[in-house]
């Protein structure tokens, strides 16, 4: 459970580091003349997440944002680690979230097999139901399929730590990219919920933590809901609105993304779903 005070983040372009409690970093390709949101020029600035697990022999680097020229990345887990061996896991394979691939190819990655990434780094293949050991910390790989058919998230039970890439959003999920994304994503929450419990230290470690709206972010729809904290009840309220699409009793708005304006958002409570209208094909990346 994180609680601790948060010391000033380290600036280290194109990216910010920031400590969000002891053994747990969060990295994101912004800086305070880069923030996130709507930029002078008109055009909107969407960060990625980087999240960085130490521990005393080790640090392990979950998703590696998009792609930059250089080496900058490296460079800042570099410098975090501090000669400590590095891993990767990685939950997806969309290009904001593997972007620093080739940085890493010296280091053991946790991949998604359903998911196929090209990497030359060694690599064990996941599908959910495994473990990975980082003592103290023993995360468990969950299958969570929706955003992407081979979505992954990574869960350590002790500390409530989940992180989640784009799988359940970051308070907003797209689920435009499988034609059956809005009843996969259901199951996904219905499998999720159940091997989560009762676990109210639940920490969503997502991969676009600036649209949690922590702080404000110009230009995001301010329709769209606001989540400094992101756990159980926002699962929950994913889980019944997935259910009112399905049903087709969501309240809804047109929605315009990838080139497409054939797509709707629905909203409820802290939720929301960005999805295909019904019978429309899938956005292709
Ligand atoms: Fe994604």
């Amino acid at each position: 459970m994180c609680r601790a005070v948060i010391p000033a983040p380290l600036e280290y372009p194109p990216y910010t580091a920031q400590r969000l409690c002891p053994g747990l970093w969060h990295i994101q390709d912004a800086t305070a003349d880069h923030p996130p949101g709507t930029q002078p020029d008109g055009s909107f600035h969407s960060p990625s997440s980087v999240y960085v697990v130490e521990t005393p022999s080790q640090v392990m680097v979950v998703d590696l944002g998009p792609p930059y020229p250089g080496q900058a990345l490296r460079a800042l887990v570099d410098r975090i680690a501090g000669g400590r061996a590095i891993q990767v896991a990685i939950t997806h394979n969309h290009f904001d979230h593997i972007g620093a691939l080739r940085q890493f190819e010296d280091c053991l990655h946790h991949l998604p097999q359903r998911d196929p990434i090209q990497t030359a780094a060694p690599s064990r293949l996941l599908t959910g139901g495994e473990s990975i050991a980082l003592p103290p910390y023993h995360f468990q790989v969950l299958a969570v399929p929706g955003h992407t058919r081979g979505s992954l998230a990574f869960y350590e039970p002790e500390q409530g730590w989940l992180f989640t890439g784009d799988a359940f959003g970051s308070s907003y999920v797209w689920l435009l990219f499988l034609p059956d994304a809005v009843e996969v994503y259901r199951d996904t929450l219905r499998r999720t919920l159940a091997l989560l419990g009762e676990q109210e230290d639940l920490l969503l470690l997502p991969g676009h933590r600036y649209q949690q709206q922590l702080l404000p972010v110009p230009g995001i729809d301010p329709r769209s809901p606001r989540n400094p904290r992101l756990g159980l009840p926002y699962l929950r309220d994913m889980l019944t609105l997935s259910e009112q699409i399905l049903a087709g009793t969501a309240a809804s708005r047109s929605f315009q993304a990838c080139g497409r304006e054939d797509l709707a958002a629905y909203t409820y409570g802290r939720a929301e779903i960005d999805a295909l209208l019904p019978g429309r094909p899938p956005v292709e990346l």
